[in-house]
């Protein structure tokens, strides 16, 4: 059972992550096609168009994410003032984005008249002004809590292996988090206005644990693993290791659609477009291409992890059991080249199955 919240768990200051976001920036041009539709729906709104990108990251994606938008409005509607706000939280790389942004892949190219805005701090309070926001977008963020339960669960770092008050007590904050993010963002939409949130997501199965099979299973069972044979060994304290969880919930899609569907302000702002949870990589393992080559595989998968999950590893696991930076920093790379082995050792054991959840909202 919950016992106390900790300080925000997140990837801010995330290492690496341009080179480590393989399957972000994948999921971002996934949604190419379905950006531009919408950014042709709202294009008539107003005067002023704007596509803000919620926990947007440091990295090439978040250009991405943007750019079929921008393209679309600047193709079709020079006559308007078009803008973008990244926004995210104060440890994010603002410096390396702001160079993508104007690089050689950026949306600044030639003579697109675009405002580049950035709102910093966090999506679960608001980020933009009233129904200034005509395309809200949302990748492989959302997922993240606005605050970590510290739980009773020596079995495992991961919420879809939590069984019983502790999976309740994680689903309550998931489910109240979900409901804020989506009553913000109704405020700062324009009527007429749409939301899409792609999200790591999750699929009924039966015979797995809660009957659920959700993204990332294999790499946070490897997680789980490392982290039980370091604390066994005394090098993380147990008392920690026993109650650290990533604060973060893979929605099914009636997960999704329920909160939305049943709140009585949510119902009212809201009418759902699309909301579906899909696997979205038949090989069921994100770097299959590298399987013949263990050293190789294992690198990008640790790679991968430490770029997404290092920080929280940092300030919830490692921290605790550390006297100094120092000795953070020795347990950060004791734990990265267990993890590496564990890959090169058993490979796709430990594969990264991806479901994704896709919601398109439209504020009424
Ligand atoms: C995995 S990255 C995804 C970045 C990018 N959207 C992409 O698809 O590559 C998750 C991002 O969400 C941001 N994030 C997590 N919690 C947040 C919050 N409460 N408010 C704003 N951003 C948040 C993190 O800082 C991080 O940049």
């Amino acid at each position: 059972m919950s016992d106390t919240l900790t300080e925000k768990g997140s990837t801010e200051g995330m290492v690496d992550y341009n080179e480590n976001s393989q399957a972000q920036r994948q999921n971002a041009n996934r949604h190419a096609g379905l950006i531009r539709d919408l950014a042709a729906r709202v294009s008539g709104l107003s005067d002023q168009l704007n596509i803000t990108d919620y926990g947007c990251g440091p990295g090439q994606s978040a250009v991405d994410t943007v750019s079929p938008a921008v393209e679309h409005w600047f193709e079709t509607r020079p006559d308007k003032q078009l803008s973008v706000c990244h926004a995210d939280q104060p440890g994010n790389d603002w410096n390396a984005l702001m160079k993508l942004i104007h690089g050689p892949e950026g949306y600044l190219k030639g003579d697109a008249a675009v405002q580049v805005r950035t709102s910093v701090g966090s999506f679960y309070e608001r980020m933009m002004p009233d129904q200034s926001v005509t395309l809200a977008t949302c990748f492989t963020a959302s997922h993240w809590l606005s605050a970590t339960l510290r739980l009773n669960a020596p079995e495992t770092v991961w919420f879809a292996d939590l069984t019983g008050e502790n999976r309740s007590a994680m689903w309550a904050q998931a489910e109240a988090d979900w409901k804020r993010f989506l009553r913000l963002r109704a405020e700062e939409l324009q009527p007429g206005g749409y939301l899409l949130v792609s999200t790591l997501g999750a699929v009924p199965e039966p015979g797995e644990i809660n009957e659920v099979a959700a993204s990332g299973r294999g790499i946070y069972r490897a997680l789980q693993h490392v982290t039980e044979e370091m604390a066994t060994e005394g090098l993380l304290k147990r008392e920690t290791a026993d109650h650290f969880v990533f604060g973060l919930w893979f929605m099914t899609s009636d997960e999704a659609r329920r909160p939305i569907e049943t709140d009585p302000f949510l119902s009212k702002a809201y009418e759902i477009d699309t909301l579906e949870a899909a696997n979205v990589d038949e090989s069921g393992d994100l770097f299959s291409t590298f399987i013949d080559s263990p050293d190789e595989y294992a690198r990008k998968y640790a790679g991968y992890v430490r770029a997404f999950a290092c920080s929280t590893l940092r300030s919830q696991l490692f921290a605790p059991s550390a006297g100094s930076e120092a000795d953070i920093d020795a347990l950060e790379t004791e734990f990265f080249g267990r993890l590496e082995r564990l890959y090169r050792e058993k490979t796709s054991d430990f594969a990264f199955e991806q479901w994704f959840t896709t919601i398109v909202l439209k504020r009424r």
